[in-house]
């Protein structure tokens, strides 16, 4: 992969949006909603284009700092009691990711009443879109009809002109909630489509390849917040797959591209229940085929973006055995690329030497035992095992190394990863 390459902006967003609908179903199209009634806001007030984009970029992650079940919750209560950890929280991830650090202004003050306006007197108009988009969002009931809705939600929204929301941008809702079209397009099976429609004018981003490392290091922190039994499973597969590959003899630059993929690598794990990701036994078969599901929804979610088909392979594909007996393609090994027999290595060493839920980390020579079983069974590639093994303890320390770093990184931010969950 060339070191620099361009990604819709639109692609980047609706990703992240699509992956916070998987953290709770009762979110789901709620990121988007948002975005697009955000964006018809931003229409009817004649913003210039660059305002747009940021209010639906800002649209699409919003609550990306409401990581715990009751803050996602909350959000989506009318009233909120302490909107302002969550807006923070999320602010401070995206500041660290390009393309979203445009949007991070805005999420941090998505929920700024209109009336402390002498108080924050810097917070961008777009905020003050995002924040009547966002509310709109959370009084549409989606079992109901929707235009036998309107007259409430309107009624809502005008008591609190001037207090919550700018009376200006309350009079262009108006105008757009006199529509039908404006409703129908934000209801299913239509939202996707209306706001790819409006998605495709927010243009090319070009990345380089820190600039990817950072967008992936989002997702992972994602990933990994959400419990503390895998809050740094991610970030130590990341460098364990990176150095590996470099042992391999990957080049340098897909080396890099494998940490990315690392990060990557359990995305889809954003769509099993916490209960089974922390059950402090061994998984049932109905349990085991759930958590199945989440390389084909890494696949899935990182299908959609062009610039990261090979991370895309590298990633998805981890649970993929050389015999076959892997999943979910069952590929046997001539289908199954270096990065990817990379990463199933990666994986299984770094899960074997972390605690789990239901076991204590193993102990590296017990560890390494282990995997050696797992390639003479054509489980794993032989010749990478016999690289990890040659170059064990130095593996080793990088992921300890990496893992105790991801933990200070979120302790950095407040968390505590008990309450993460
Ligand atoms: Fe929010
Ligand atoms: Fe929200
Ligand atoms: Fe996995």
């Amino acid at each position: 992969m060339q070191m620099q390459q361009t990604v819709r902006l639109f692609d980047i967003g609706v990703l992240l949006s699509e992956v916070l609908d998987f953290i709770s179903s009762d979110l789901v199209d709620h990121h988007k909603i948002v975005a697009y009634i955000a964006d018809c806001l931003a229409g009817e007030l004649d913003m210039p284009e660059e305002s747009r984009k940021r209010a639906m970029l800002a649209g699409l992650a919003h609550d990306i700092g409401a990581l715990s079940l009751r803050e996602r919750m909350d959000a989506l209560k009318f009233e909120l009691e302490n909107p302002h950890r969550h807006a923070g929280l999320g602010a401070s991830f995206l500041e660290m990711a390009d393309p979203f650090s445009d949007a991070a202004p805005i999420v941090r003050r998505h929920h700024e009443p209109w009336n402390h306006g002498d108080c924050a007197p810097d917070t961008p108009e777009e905020a003050h879109i995002v924040h009547l988009a966002d509310r709109v969002s959370v009084l549409i009931d989606p079992r109901r009809e929707i235009l036998g809705q309107v007259d409430g939600i309107r009624a809502k929204i005008r008591r609190y002109e001037g207090a919550l929301f700018a009376p200006h941008i309350v009079d262009a809702f108006e105008l757009l909630a006199t529509r039908e079209s404006f409703w129908f397009s934000l209801t299913r099976p239509l939202l996707g489509a209306s706001l790819k429609r409006r998605g495709r004018l927010m243009g090319e981003v070009s990345l380089d390849i820190d600039a990817l490392g950072g967008l992936a290091r989002l997702f992972c922190r994602l990933i990994d917040y959400r419990s503390r039994f895998t809050a740094t499973h991610s970030s130590g597969v990341a460098a364990v797959a990176s150095l590996l590959a470099h042992y391999t003899g990957m080049s340098d630059e897909d080396a890099r591209l494998m940490e990315v993929a690392g990060y990557f690598h359990d995305i889809g794990k954003l769509a099993v229940p916490l209960e089974i990701i922390e059950k402090p036994a061994a998984l049932n078969k109905d349990e085991f085929n759930i958590v199945k599901s989440h390389a084909f929804y890494t696949y899935y979610l990182l299908d959609r973006i062009p610039m990261l088909h090979t991370v895309r392979d590298w990633a998805a594909l981890h649970h993929e055995r050389l015999n076959g007996k892997g999943y979910p393609f069952h590929y046997t090994s001539e289908k199954i690329p270096l990065g990817a027999r990379v990463m199933a290595v990666a994986d299984v060493f770094t899960a074997m030497t972390e605690d789990r839920p239901f076991r204590k980390a193993m102990r590296l020579t017990e560890a390494m035992w282990t995997i050696g079983n797992m390639a003479d069974s054509m489980t794993l590639d032989g010749d990478i095992v016999r690289v990890l093994a040659s170059h064990m303890d130095e593996i080793n320390d990088v992921r300890g190394t990496a893992q105790r770093e991801a933990l200070e990184s979120y302790a950095s931010f407040g968390m505590d990863m008990k309450r993460a969950v």
